[in-house]
C-alpha cells in the first residue's frame, strides 16, 4: 500500500484531537483510501505542556523546521495558529512542495491570495476544511457537492464560542463572563477570546465560505463585523416575547442596487447578532453547534449542522483534507477541484451603508408624554417605517425600555436616525441596534 508521510505543526486542543482520531481511526482510513496515513513529526512549542489528548513523545520536537524541512514528509497540517510564525510555517511547507493543511482562519483571511499563489507556484493544494465550522464539511460542499450552484445567499451560526454564550445566557441567565471562560476550558474559544466575543472569528470565517461561494478573495477588512458584547438578558427577553431568538449570524448575500444612489449590485458580507423567528431552523442551533443555511440557485435551500469547535470535531475536518491530499498523492494528480478557484471576473462587496434590513431597536427613555412621538418623528422623516412598538408598563418620570421594529430600511439611513435620537434629553442610554432576519 502506498504510504503518506504527515508532519504536524502544533499539538494542542486541534493537534492533539487529530493524533488521537488518527490512532482510533487511521486503519481505517487506510482501508477507504487505499493509502497508508503515517504520522511522522509534530512540533510544539514546548515538550511538557498538559494536552487534552497525549502525543508519542518520540514523535515531538520543538523545532517546527525539522518537520517543513523533512524530505520524508508529504503533508504538513499547520495547527499553531495566529497570522505569525504560521505563515512563515505554511509558505516553508509550500515552497518544499509539501501539501499543506490549516484550520487557521485567521491566516487564510489575511493571507489568503498569497497562500494560494505560493501553493499553485509549488504545484500543490492547500487544504482548509477545518478552518470553518469545526467539523461540519462546509468547504467541500461549496466546493464539489454544489459546484453547479450560484449562491444567492448563505448565513451561518459560524462561532462555536459565541453561540455556546448566547444559548446559555438565554436558557439559563448565564453570566457572559462565567459562560466564556467554561468555553474556553473546553477548547472552543481562539487565544485571546475577543477574537469570538467581537465577531473576528466569525468574520474570517464568512469572508471564507463568502470567498468561495462568489470566487474572489473578499478581503476581511471589508466585512462589517459586530459581536456579542452588546447583546444582554433584557435584549434576549423582549427578542422571545417577540418571537425571536438572537443568535451570531455571518452573512453572504447577493444583493441588488439598493437605489439609484447605490450604484452596483455586490455580495453583502457581513456578520452581527441578529434576531432569528424562532420558527427559523437557525434560532434552534444551540451550545457549540454551529449551522450554515446555504441557498443554492439550483439546488434550493439546504442545511448544515455540527460541531463548530472543538478538539475532535475539528479533527474529523483535519482528517478529511489528509484523506484528499493522500489521494491526490496516489492518483499522482489533483483529482477534485482545487481548494480554491478564483473564477470571478470582478465582484463587489456591498459597503453596508447600503444595506438594507430590518431592525430591532431599543432605547432607555424617561417615561413621560411625548417620547413616542419625538422618536417616531424621527423615523417618519427619515422614511424609515416602524412595525411594532413595545413599552413595558412604568411609572412616570422612571426610566423604561421603548422597543421599535423597523420595516426594512438601509443603514445609512437607520445610523443617521439614531444618532438624532440618541441626542433627545429623554434618551438615557446609547440605543441599541440590531438586524432582524427574514431569510426572504
Ligand atoms: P492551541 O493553542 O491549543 O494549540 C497551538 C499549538 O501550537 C500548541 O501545541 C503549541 O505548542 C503549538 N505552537 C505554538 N507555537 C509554536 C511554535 N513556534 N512551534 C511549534 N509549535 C508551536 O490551539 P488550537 O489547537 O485550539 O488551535 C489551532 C488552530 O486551529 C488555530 O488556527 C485555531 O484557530 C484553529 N481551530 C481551532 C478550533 C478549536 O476548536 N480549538 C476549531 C477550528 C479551528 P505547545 O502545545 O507546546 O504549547
Ligand atoms: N473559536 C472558534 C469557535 C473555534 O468558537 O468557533 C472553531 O473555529
Amino acid at each position: 500500500m502506498q504510504q503518506v508521510n504527515l508532519g504536524m505543526l502544533g499539538g494542542g486542543t486541534v493537534g492533539s484531537g487529530v493524533f488521537h482520531a488518527w490512532q482510533k481511526n487511521g486503519a481505517l482510513l487506510a482501508a477507504r483510501l487505499g493509502v497508508q496515513i503515517n504520522f511522522r513529526k509534530v512540533a510544539v512549542k514546548a515538550f511538557d505542556e498538559p494536552r487534552p489528548y497525549p502525543i508519542a513523545r518520540e514523535l515531538m520536537t520543538t523545532d517546527w523546521q525539522e518537520v517543513v524541512n523533512d524530505p520524508q514528509i508529504h503533508v504538513v497540517i499547520e495547527l499553531v495558529g495566529g497570522t505569525g510564525i504560521a505563515k512563515t510555517m505554511v509558505l516553508t511547507a509550500l515552497t518544499q512542495g509539501k501539501t499543506v493543511v490549516t484550520a487557521n482562519k485567521a491566516l487564510l483571511s489575511a493571507h489568503g491570495p498569497e497562500l494560494f499563489a505560493a501553493a499553485a507556484k509549488a504545484g500543490v493544494n492547500l487544504y482548509y476544511e477545518a478552518s470553518v465550522c469545526g467539523g461540519i464539511p462546509i468547504i467541500k460542499s461549496l466546493r464539489e457537492g454544489f459546484v453547479a450552484n450560484q449562491f444567492p445567499a448563505i448565513y451561518g451560526i459560524v462561532n462555536g464560542t459565541c453561540n455556546y454564550i448566547l444559548s446559555r445566557m438565554k436558557a439559563e441567565g448565564a453570566d457572559f463572563g462565567a459562560v466564556l471562560a467554561e468555553a474556553q476550558k473546553l477548547g472552543y474559544a481562539e487565544t485571546p477570546p475577543d477574537l469570538d466575543i467581537d465577531g473576528i472569528d466569525a468574520q474570517h470565517k464568512i469572508g471564507i465560505l463568502a470567498s468561495l461561494a462568489h470566487g474572489f478573495w473578499v478581503d476581511h477588512h471589508q466585512v462589517h463585523t459586530e459581536g456579542i458584547r452588546t447583546v444582554s438578558k433584557i435584549d434576549m427577553e423582549f427578542a422571545a416575547k417577540l418571537g425571536y431568538t438572537i443568535k451570531l449570524l455571518g452573512i453572504a448575500k447577493q444583493s441588488k442596487a439598493q437605489s439609484p444612489k447605490s450604484k452596483a449590485a455586490g455580495v453583502q458580507v457581513s456578520v452581527y447578532p441578529t434576531l432569528i423567528p424562532n420558527a427559523h431552523v437557525l434560532a434552534s442551533v444551540n451550545g457549540v453547534f454551529n449551522a450554515c443555511f446555504v441557498r443554492g440557485d439550483i439546488v434550493g435551500d439546504t442545511l448544515f449542522y455540527g460541531r463548530g469547535a472543538g478538539k475532535d470535531a475539528t479533527a474529523s475536518a483535519v482528517l478529511s483534507d489528509v484523506a484528499d491530499a493522500a489521494l491526490d498523492l496516489k492518483n499522482g494528480a489533483q483529482v477534485r477541484l482545487a481548494p480554491f478557484v478564483a473564477h470571478a471576473k470582478k465582484g463587489r462587496v456591498m459597503p453596508m451603508d447600503e444595506v438594507t434590513s430590518q431592525y430591532y431597536v431599543r432605547f432607555s427613555v424617561v417615561d413621560k408624554p411625548g417620547v413616542l412621538a419625538k422618536i417616531a418623528a424621527i423615523f417618519a422623516a427619515a422614511k424609515i417605517g416602524i412595525s411594532s412598538v413595545i413599552q413595558p408598563e412604568g411609572h412616570e418620570g422612571e426610566s423604561v425600555p421603548l422597543i421599535f421594529m423597523i420595516h426594512d430600511a438601509p443603514n445609512a439611513a437607520m445610523r443617521k436616525a439614531l444618532a438624532k435620537i440618541a441626542k433627545l434629553p429623554v434618551i438615557k442610554a446609547k440605543p441599541v441596534m440590531f438586524r432582524v432576519e427574514s431569510f426572504d
